[in-house]
């Protein structure tokens, strides 16, 4: 049968990576996960309370498009708690993860044939999502001296219709400041680009707080998920936070994409909001293992990082020591049992040169990695 075009995207090198990982496992090996970017720790416990009381008491039906009227309301009162912003809940909506959001602004925002920035290196599933929506992605490349974040001279002057920003980053874990964030805003508005913030490692931040995009204009998307912080990958639920006037638009998109978020998601989510002390100590787990990574990543050799402000991820400049990360991760799999992610998925041009390492997982793991990495490396 034919195909679109506008499918022919990218496979995501992290799951091969993973898929590499697994095959391995089946066949006995003991494998160190630092490819995944995701906790290791279950939703928590009041989630899986709330969901469980409910499953007994309702039927778990459709909900309406834009969400559960209460958790709309308590991710509003996250933001006062979070970023003393006050956020009217009804511009909130409830979507299935991350990704369901990706969908429903480019939808809402976006014709074919626009353009929009991201920068590099970052996380991959813009651009494919882009292209599969006949959106042009347009790639820029951000410097080291920037923290890999994009700043205004990127792009302005390019006709972009939207720009996409994350902080903390997937892969670099850098933030952008309060100032920084303001620039980019300002310039994006100037020229009448979109902004778009994915904020989904809000809450993994270590030494300052990150910076909701809504500190500075009620005229932007801001995305966010309950993958992360909260520990509910698997569940597919999150959010977004759209000015006043978009809301009833997303809403028609998503009562004919999606009818609603998953129900039983929504319940669950709404239980982890109030789990903070439990959420809080994962925090801990991953504090401890940043501190383990940038003291023992450059020990064993991997010395070209910048400590990540947040998130969970170190993203490493390898370019002295290969030319093929790909090749190079597949080494690290086969010899160390180290699974890692090579930089080609976040920057397709320069990441052939870098690795990104997750240190998501229990500190044990993390211990025992960077030992396999040292041992690796020092008998390469
Ligand atoms: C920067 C970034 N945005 C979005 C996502 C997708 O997350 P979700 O599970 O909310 O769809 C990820 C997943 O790793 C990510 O790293």
């Amino acid at each position: 049968m034919r195909n679109s075009t506008r499918s022919d995207v990218d496979p995501f090198i992290v799951m091969d990576v993973m898929e590499a990982a697994r095959r391995a496992e089946e066949a006995g090996r003991h494998i160190i996960h630092m490819e995944v970017g995701q906790p290791s720790t279950a939703a928590p416990a009041g989630a899986r309370q709330a969901l469980a009381t409910a499953m007994e008491s309702g039927s778990l039906g459709y909900t309406v498009a834009l969400g559960i009227p209460e958790l709309r309301a308590r991710i509003a009162q996250l933001y006062g708690d979070w970023y003393d912003v006050d956020l009217d809940p009804s511009r909130v909506v409830v979507t299935s993860g991350s990704s369901g959001a990706f969908l429903l602004a480019f939808t809402a925002l976006f014709d074919a044939g626009d353009k929009v920035g991201i920068g590099a290196p970052g996380y991959p599933s813009y651009r494919q999502i882009l292209k599969a929506m006949s959106v042009e992605p347009v790639m820029l490349e951000t410097a080291a001296e920037n923290r890999y974040q994009p700043v205004p001279s990127d792009f302005v002057g390019k006709g972009l219709d939207g720009l996409m920003v994350a902080s903390p980053a997937n892969p670099s874990g850098t933030m952008l400041g309060k100032d920084d964030l303001g620039a980019l805003i300002d310039a994006a508005q100037a020229e009448n680009t979109a902004f778009i913030s994915d904020e989904i490692y809000h809450g993994i931040e270590y030494e300052a707080k990150a910076v909701t995009a809504l500190e500075h204009s009620d005229d932007v998307y801001v995305i966010n998920s309950f993958s992360k912080y909260f520990s509910m990958t698997g569940w597919r639920v999150g959010w977004m936070v759209v000015p006043p006037e978009h809301v009833r638009r997303i809403e028609r998109l998503a009562q004919n994409m999606f009818i609603c978020a998953p129900h039983a998601s929504q319940i669950a989510a709404l239980g982890a909001l109030d789990c903070k002390e439990e959420l809080d100590a994962n925090l801990q787990v991953y504090t401890r293992n940043r501190q383990l990574m940038i003291e023992g990543l450059p020990k064993a050799g991997f010395d070209r990082i910048a400590p990540p402000d947040g998130a969970f991820y170190v993203y490493a400049d390898v370019s002295h020591i290969t030319d093929d990360s790909r090749a190079f991760c597949a080494e690290i799999l086969e010899k160390a049992g180290v699974a890692v992610t090579p930089g080609l998925d976040f920057d397709p041009d320069r990441g052939a040169g870098t690795l990104r390492f997750s240190y998501a997982r229990s500190t044990a793991d993390i211990e025992e990695g960077l030992r396999r990495l040292t041992e690796f490396m020092a008998n390469r």
